[in-house]
């Protein structure tokens, strides 16, 4: 590692650096080529099913000294029992470590990372992750493959859950406090975990929102959507990476030198460990690009790959490829030193047990802080996407309450996708959370009038009878929870099965009381029928173990909600891609015939980016600038006074886009560039003030590298995408 790479990464001091790296080479000096490959080698020991079973003999291979690395296994006396194997009976004692997808909480599940992010709070994303470190940790888990960075623009693709949405500024910010929530300040302390910035890259383009599809991309959006938060990761100082499943205008990532070589080492001086995905050099032989294993191997470490995730193929195939002279044994030991590094960080070559410890494991996980913390992530996560009249919250004196709809009692769905080792016991749904909340004072009779996905509408009387006989009804709609995620697609990403037919009937039936429906999903839906249906719709999306309490505190008041949108709700799925940072076009939408537009659909989404309603109204006053000039060197401020203009507490979420009029390359009509969420009492105001410097002002230029120009651009403060009018400033030339 050179001087240079070191200090901008702040791994640890020069002479503790240089320590490291002494111990690095003399444990190199004494490996034998196999020992060296099994540090490149990573297998599942299968608590876990997240791909294809290959080979179950891991437990052997860690006895051979063959392979240095566990996933998908956990708890402190299992892993300790693995390690003793690693430690005690191999030649060297090289410590295993173990790496485990905790996405959204360990046991004490958080909502689901695109929910999460709808929170729009920073802080709170870092304590969630820092909370399923502290549990994973306790569990002798050393290592987390997430945060998910991929900036998803088609909700067709399950995995936009696991996420932070479409925007690239947010998303920046969200992938560093993820960074830094999981590693901590500090990689040895006994409640930290590598992170893993996944998939790198643009996995979230894949097209026709199919999972593993390929990706088509320019540079150029590569270079302003689909990279900056990998770039922001490393910034934070993330120590593993891991290329994506598919190929961009014709190369996997996992086989590209480019991206894992030039883009993240060379360019961006990343100085940790690079991981496949899951079998991804095997699948180099059915993306074409190698005709056996052999050649897949070489590809991959050519291209700059340290550590083989489940395929076996470094552990098959580098031994010979290196005999051949194929692989320089310079390679190897490049990744090998990448591999150990990371170990040395973490401490487990001076305590390999120090993650393995029951006494931990039974006191953080699951605690009561850390429930509360996942209550309070899942009513930050909420975002009320309509309320029509007031319907929301309900009244607290209402006599009875009808809960109707396939999740009303559900538990585990809750959790969503990638649960960790959460538990669906631990889950109260909302029935039952509303039962607990009211004992007998409120009558609740719950009716499920049809699962989420089949035809069957022998129930769909009986709700529509229990609607007529209930004071307020509230609908739980939604996808299961397994309907997003990996390999978790769909075409059609309206409410599956009679769910949109339950509403209306329940609804007509109910007129003249207060109908809500909350929603379980862990992609944006196509709700245009359902939000035409009901009153109002509090998105829940997939809100972890407390996700029941939480619900059924906001929909009576005790909470007040204030997420915004981080992804766009299409009309239509004919819509998709859409995202708010879009282009003008040069034939931008008007009443005229021949402009950018649909015969049948308009272009604005259902609910925009950036939306979220809450139980009071904000009002904005005028846009101040500082300055109508803005010097290239200097900043201007813009001002803006917000008050609560209803009759409840409440948070507003403040948000700043530019948009840069004219530039040598086209630009989005607006893109977020700051935001700052207020709380106000009803009738206070607060001035909220943002400082704008060259970074909001800089851009991807022709040659793909950052470029600031002169010239005028529009400042818009409000409260989602949808805020028109701004105000305007030049910048100087030099
Ligand atoms: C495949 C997924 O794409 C990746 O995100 C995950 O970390 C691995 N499987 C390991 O489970």
């Amino acid at each position: 590692m050179s001087k240079k790479s070191l200090k901008s990464q702040k791994v640890c001091s020069k002479p503790l650096a240089d320590k490291l790296e002494r111990k690095i080479e003399t444990l190199l000096a004494k490996m034998t080529l196999a020992e060296k490959i099994g540090q490149m080698t990573l297998f599942t020991a299968m608590w876990a099913e997240t791909g294809p079973t290959i080979d179950r003999n891991f437990l052997q291979y860690v006895r051979e000294g063959r392979c240095g690395s566990i996933f998908n296994a956990y708890t402190a006396e299992y892993t300790r029992s693995l390690q003793k194997v690693a430690v005690e009976e191999t030649r060297l004692g090289i410590p295993l470590l173990f790496g485990f997808d905790v996405i959204h909480g360990h046991r004490s599940i958080f909502p689901i990372p695109l929910g999460e992010a709808c929170s729009w709070d920073l802080e709170l994303m870092k304590r969630s992750a820092r909370i399923a470190a502290t549990e994973a940790a306790a569990e002798g888990i050393h290592w987390t493959f997430a945060p998910m960075v991929d900036i998803a623009r088609d909700p067709r693709w399950g995995r936009v859950a696991e996420g932070a949405g479409e925007d690239v500024w947010l998303g920046c910010r969200i992938a560093e406090a993820r960074v830094r929530g999981f590693q901590g300040e500090d990689l040895t302390a006994d409640d930290t975990v590598l992170a893993c910035a996944k998939h790198f890259a643009a996995y979230g383009g894949a097209e026709a929102g199919r999972d593993y599809n390929i990706v088509d991309v320019s540079e150029r959006t590569l270079a302003e959507v689909y990279l900056p938060p990998f770039k922001a990761c490393v910034d934070a100082n993330v120590r593993t990476f891991m290329p994506a499943f598919n190929e961009i205008a014709g190369m996997p990532c996992t086989a590209s030198r480019t991206l894992l070589t030039e883009t993240l080492r060379q360019k961006w001086g990343f100085t940790g460990m690079v991981v496949t995905d899951y079998t991804a050099i095997n699948e180099l032989i059915p993306h074409g690009v190698a005709a056996d294993l052999t050649q897949a191997g070489q590809l991959a470490i050519e291209a700059g790959v340290d550590m083989d995730m489940q395929g076996g193929v470094y552990f098959t195939q580098l031994e010979a490829l290196v005999n051949a002279g194929k692989v320089l044994p310079a390679a190897i030991d490049e990744g090998v030193r990448r591999v150990l590094r990371v170990k040395i960080e973490l401490g487990l070559f001076d305590d390999p047990y120090r993650y393995c410890c029951e006494k931990r494991e039974k006191s953080r996980v699951l605690s009561p802080e850390h429930k509360a913390a996942a209550q309070k992530a899942a009513e930050k996560s909420m975002v009320l996407l309509k309320n029509e009249d007031d319907t929301l919250p309900f009244a607290k004196n209402l006599r009875s309450l009808a809960v109707i709809g396939p999740l009303a009692e559900s538990q585990l769905e809750l959790l969503g996708n990638w649960y960790g080792a959460g538990d669906g016991n631990q889950v109260v749904s909302v029935a039952a959370a509303l039962r607990e909340k009211f004992g007998k004072s409120v009558n609740i009779t719950t009716i499920k009038g049809c699962e989420v996905d089949d035809e069957d509408d022998s129930q769909l009387k009986a709700a529509v009878t229990a609607a007529k006989k209930a004071d307020a009804v509230l609908l739980v709609l939604g996808e299961y929870g397994n309907m997003s995620g990996e390999a978790a697609c769909r075409v059609d990403i309206d409410l599956p099965g009679l769910q949109n037919r339950l509403a209306e009937e329940v609804t007509a039936a109910a007129r003249g009381k207060p109908v809500a429906a909350v929603l379980f999903n862990g992609r944006p839906l196509a709700i245009s029928r359902l939000a035409k249906a009901v009153p109002a719709i509090l998105e829940a999306w997939f809100p972890g173990t407390m996700g029941g309490q939480a619900i059924a505190e906001m929909l009576f008041g005790d909470t007040s909600p204030s997420g915004r949108l981080v992804m766009s709700f299409p009309r239509h799925i004919g819509q998709i891609p859409i995202y708010y940072t879009a282009k003008n076009t040069g034939r931008p939408i008007s009443s005229d015939k021949y402009t950018s537009k649909y015969l049948d659909c308009p272009n604005t989404p259902l609910f925009a980016f950036g939306h979220g309603l809450t139980y009071t109204t904000f009002s904005y006053g005028p846009l101040r600038l500082s300055a109508a000039e803005m010097p290239m060197n200097g900043e201007i401020t813009v001002s803006i006074t917000v008050t609560n203009t209803g009759n409840r507490a409440g948070e507003e979420v403040v948000q700043l886009y530019l948009r840069d009029l004219i530039a040598c390359v086209t630009r989005p009509l607006k893109e977020l560039k700051g935001f700052k969420k207020i709380s106000l009492e009803p009738g206070a105001a607060a001035e909220v003030k943002f400082t704008i410097t060259a970074a909001e002002l800089t851009f991807v230029g022709p040659d793909l590298e950052p470029l600031i120009e002169p010239g005028e651009f529009e400042v818009m403060i409000g409260g989602s995408s949808s805020v028109a009018d701004g105000q305007r400033f030049t910048l100087l030339p030099k």
